[in-house]
């Protein structure tokens, strides 16, 4: 394809061929906002191919999960957001004859590969920041189209859709460009960005290699919008005082955290905060009230002491999909991916799969309530980590959260607890919570600055793991592992090891 990410449209195009041979396909992805965002990117493109498929999630590519698509009657399946790392089990099934996989992935590979492996670290794309799994699964749908033979939307969508093997019946509408006849799945971009900014692939400065021809595509197609803007969460939904106060990623004394502190400082600024009885929020402030908000807050961080590099990051580059109504999540890029992970995160991929699809109705209205409860699940989180503390290693620090947290969730609060008071930035954080009886799930994370030092989370994760007899892998920056019971304290003294030589 001539897209964003030229050095992957040879393999793009086979696996695309590949699908269009198929008489049906069984499409598998992650359950969290990168996987569900590839999942509507790949159900959408193969769905104006005319290509039948079957959409299901799982929680881990394990070997039971790999087996439980080898018994199914599909021939083809298409592996989103994972399957790179699980690559020997699944050549395995495939020189059995189990089924003929395509891969679109964008995590560390294990050792061994396919025909159909559409992966950016094949071809010198960083996988942690370039590209993601809804990014290379965009990649695919561009090629899909190119050999397309009609660009119809989405008559044939209502395919059967599963979540963690529940069927779910039909999918409603695939709405998000539905008809859009001749964007050939460029109008995709939107979610393919969702999915990016969802695995924290937007610095400050926004997207950067592979990902910033998506947003070009994007933005051409007129589903994106790359604006400079106030780099704080929640600009389309929270309350004014609430957006300042949860503001986590740069505290500013006196306002982060302080319900008093907000309220006081924004009655100071002498704007209107609230209409017909509702306080207003970021999106509904005019150009000129911006810019007195975000100037007095520079004057405050400025004036308590914040550093002028983490001042600088209070604005940053950010993402809006002016298809969607103002004032809603599916608007920023950043809001919509905290959303989906609420839903798939939770069991109920199929919600989020849906609002991703178009399903503005019911789906939406319960992928807010699933919001609800994660935002109070995260939030319970980090508190929790932040009073229980963590356990220093020389080169790690760890906690053990048992089933305070849920096991899907547990790497997220360890990555937004990371330079809370008593958790140092300057080394990773390893967190492990109950995933069933017999088994811990550990999730790690790091920083930008450990990785440019050596840091390989994904490394770490396998290596720490199968010392124990688990088995892990992910990014550099942050991966995942699974081990058993029991072995948590063993599995840290190896992570120890590991880092000590990457760092060392
Ligand atoms: O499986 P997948 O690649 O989609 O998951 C990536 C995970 O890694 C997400 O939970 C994301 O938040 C995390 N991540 C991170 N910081 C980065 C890159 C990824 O915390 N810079
Ligand atoms: O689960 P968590 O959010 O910690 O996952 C971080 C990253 O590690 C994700 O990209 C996930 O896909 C990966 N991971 C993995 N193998 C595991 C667990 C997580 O590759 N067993
Ligand atoms: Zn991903």
């Amino acid at each position: 394809m001539n897209g964003p990410v030229p050095a992957l449209a040879e393999r793009a195009g086979a696996c695309a061929e590949r699908l269009r041979g198929a008489d049906s396909v069984l499409l598998l992805s992650h359950i969290d906002a990168d996987g569900l965002t590839s999942a509507a990117v790949a159900a959408s493109a193969l769905s104006r191919a005319e290509i039948p498929f079957e959409a299901a999630f799982e929680k881990q590519l394990d070997d039971e999960a790999i087996a439980r698509v080898a018994a199914t009657d599909y021939s083809t399946v298409l592996f989103t957001d994972f399957g790179s790392g699980q690559l020997e089990t699944i050549s395995e099934h495939e020189e059995r004859g189990d089924f003929t996989p395509v891969i679109a992935d964008h995590h560390q590979p294990a050792d061994a590969d396919t025909e159909y492996h559409l992966n950016p670290l094949l071809f010198d794309i960083d996988g942690a920041s370039e590209l993601s799994g809804a990014g290379t699964t965009y990649v695919l749908a561009r090629a899909l189209a190119e050999t397309g033979t009609s660009d119809t939307g989405n008559e044939h969508a209502s395919n059967a859709v599963s979540a963690d093997g529940g069927s779910v019946g039909e999918t409603t509408g695939t709405g998000r460009g539905s008809g859009e006849a001749g964007t050939a799945n460029r109008d995709l971009a939107g979610l393919a960005v969702v999915g990016a900014v969802g695995d924290m692939q937007a610095g400050v400065e926004g997207l950067t290699g592979a990902n910033e021809g998506i947003v070009a595509e994007g933005t051409e197609a007129g589903v994106l919008a790359e604006t400079t803007d106030l780099a704080l969460y929640g600009r389309q939904t929270r309350p004014l005082p609430k957006l300042l106060e949860y503001a986590s990623d740069i505290r500013i004394p006196g306002i982060s955290g302080s319900q008093r502190g907000c309220y006081e400082f924004l009655s100071d600024l002498g704007l209107d905060l609230e209409d017909g009885g509702e306080w207003r929020r970021w999106v509904d402030l005019e150009s000129d009230e911006r810019q007195v908000l975000a100037s007095a807050l520079v004057k405050r961080a400025i004036s308590r002491g914040v550093p002028a590099s983490r001042i600088d990051e209070l604005v940053g580059t950010t993402y809006t999909l002016p298809g969607e109504p103002a004032g809603t999540e599916l608007r920023d890029a950043s809001e919509f991916s905290t959303l989906l992970n609420a839903t798939a995160r939770y069991e109920r991929a199929d919600v989020g799969l849906a609002v991703c699809l178009g399903d503005r109705a019911g789906a939406l209205d319960r992928a807010r309530r699933l919001l609800s409860n994660h935002r109070r699940n995260l939030s319970e989180g980090i508190e929790w980590v932040t009073s229980t503390g963590v356990t220093e290693e020389e080169y790690v620090q760890w906690f053990h959260a048992g089933s305070e947290i849920r096991d899907t969730i547990v790497g997220i609060v360890a990555g937004m607890a990371l330079g809370n008071e008593g958790i140092d930035r300057d080394r990773p954080i390893i967190a492990f919570a109950d995933e069933s009886e017999a088994e811990t799930k550990t999730s790690a994370r790091g920083t930008p600055a450990l990785v440019r030092r050596g840091l390989d989370l994904s490394a770490v994760m396998a290596d720490a793991a199968s010392a124990v007899g688990g088995g892990g892998g992910g990014h550099d920056i942050a991966a995942g592992a699974t081990v058993p019971r029991g072995k948590e304290e063993a599995f840290v003294a190896h992570a120890d090891a590991i880092v000590a030589k990457q760092l060392g």
